[in-house]
């Protein structure tokens, strides 16, 4: 009997990391420790300072519908960064996430603005994962 019970265990410890695997994109973690305050858990503007902010924090499951049905990947990512003054002029409210993520980033210089591109790429990805159709 323990010999079949851990075998079940087992199995059903499996499904269920498969079943976080193919649920959970690997940047939500990164989008609600950076976003999710102000933009809310599932991205829809409505964090909890939200009420607080003026202009409001952006629907981001929007993004492509408001893009004629294409997610702005490329813009996207330059609005996180926010260090292109063109594309960042008007967000004052928005955090510019490539110095918070270039301070964090390793100790090496070299590699810090390989690491902030790789996390502004990957809540981009997030984002693109969950636009509303
Ligand atoms: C301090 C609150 C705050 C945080 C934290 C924050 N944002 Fe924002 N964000 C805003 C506000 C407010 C706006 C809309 C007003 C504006 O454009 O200035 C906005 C706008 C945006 C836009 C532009 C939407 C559009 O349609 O043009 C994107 C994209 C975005 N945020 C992504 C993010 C991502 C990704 C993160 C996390 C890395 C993040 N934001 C964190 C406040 C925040």
């Amino acid at each position: 009997m323990p010999g079949r019970l851990r075998t079940l265990l087992v199995i059903v410890g499996v499904l269920a990391s498969a079943g976080v695997a193919a649920e959970e994109h690997p940047g939500r973690t990164a989008y609600l420790r950076y976003c999710s305050a102000c933009h809310g858990t599932e991205a829809r503007g409505d964090g909890t300072v939200a009420p607080t902010l003026n202009p409001k924090p952006a629907d981001l499951t929007r993004l492509a519908a408001n893009n004629g049905g294409t997610f702005p990947f490329t813009r996207v990512q330059e609005i996180i960064d926010g260090r292109n003054p063109i594309v960042a002029h008007g967000r004052p409210a928005m955090p510019v996430w490539g110095e918070v993520f270039g301070h964090e980033a390793a100790a090496s210089t070299v590699a810090a603005p390989a690491q902030t591109r790789g996390k502004v790429q990957l809540i981009a990805s997030y984002l693109a994962s969950i636009q509303a159709h």
